[in-house]
């Protein structure tokens, strides 16, 4: 069941107060879809403080003027969070925006195409800018490899941005079929990409980072704006 809450106007800590009532309602296929009128940085703050390792906040729209995010439950409440779970649950996500996105691509419904890209866009610019700002520093801080793996990962993700890019120009001209050519090379991509991350790069961060794990994971969940991939 989706649960949709609007909480424009309310401050951080009625928004958190509400969100948590009806996050103690959730089962593990629930979800509540909150919609903010400014970034949800304060809240997120404060869920963290109170249900840390329970939940999952990801955004499906960034403003201004109205940001909406969606809270889940994480499958198993979780004492402390790894790169690994955390970033791997996150392309979990964002491929299955992806195929949502791909089966409105095969119908002639536009506005539903336009929502759905939207929302794959937006969890994608957000992947991006977790790794990129927060995750890929910490990890070449830590293991002083800057022209290693992490180099080859934003290599990748700029031909990534190439493709959503080229896929919103042509979802702007009415054409879906544009949207699925720009989507199967993508998929391929991110296929492959996701693969490289989970089976190496995010295990060596786990074991290089050790205990910044937790605080990284933290800060990458409360990232609230994220630079735009080209339109
Ligand atoms: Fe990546
Ligand atoms: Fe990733």
């Amino acid at each position: 069941m989706e649960h949709q809450i609007d909480l424009q106007g309310k401050t951080d800590q009625q928004s958190f107060e509400q969100l948590l009532a009806l996050f103690e309602t959730l089962g593990s296929k629930d979800a509540v879809v909150a919609t903010l009128g400014h970034h949800g940085e304060g809240v997120v703050n404060l869920l963290q403080g109170q249900i840390w390792g329970a939940f999952e906040w990801c955004p499906l729209h960034f403003g201004p003027p109205s940001w909406q995010y969606v809270l889940t439950r994480t499958s198993t409440k979780l004492p402390k969070r790894s790169i690994g779970e955390f970033l791997g649950a996150d392309h979990q996500r964002c491929d299955a925006l992806f195929i949502k996105l791909e089966e409105a691509s095969q119908t002639d419904d536009i506005a539903k195409a336009t929502v759905l890209f939207n929302q794959f866009r937006t969890g994608m610019e957000h992947h991006f800018a977790m790794e990129e700002n927060v995750f890929f520093p910490a990890f070449e801080q830590a293991t002083g490899m800057t022209q290693g793996p992490t180099m080859v990962m934003r290599m990748e993700h700029r031909q990534m941005r190439g493709l959503i890019g080229q896929g919103g120009q042509a979802l702007a001209q009415g054409k879906l079929d544009g949207v699925s050519k720009a989507g199967s090379t993508l998929m391929i991509l991110m296929r492959q990409h996701n693969i490289k991350e989970e089976q190496m790069l995010y295990p060596m961060a786990d074991q290089h980072l050790g205990n910044n794990v937790d605080t990284l994971v933290r800060n990458m969940q409360k990232l609230s704006s994220v630079e735009k991939v080209a339109q």
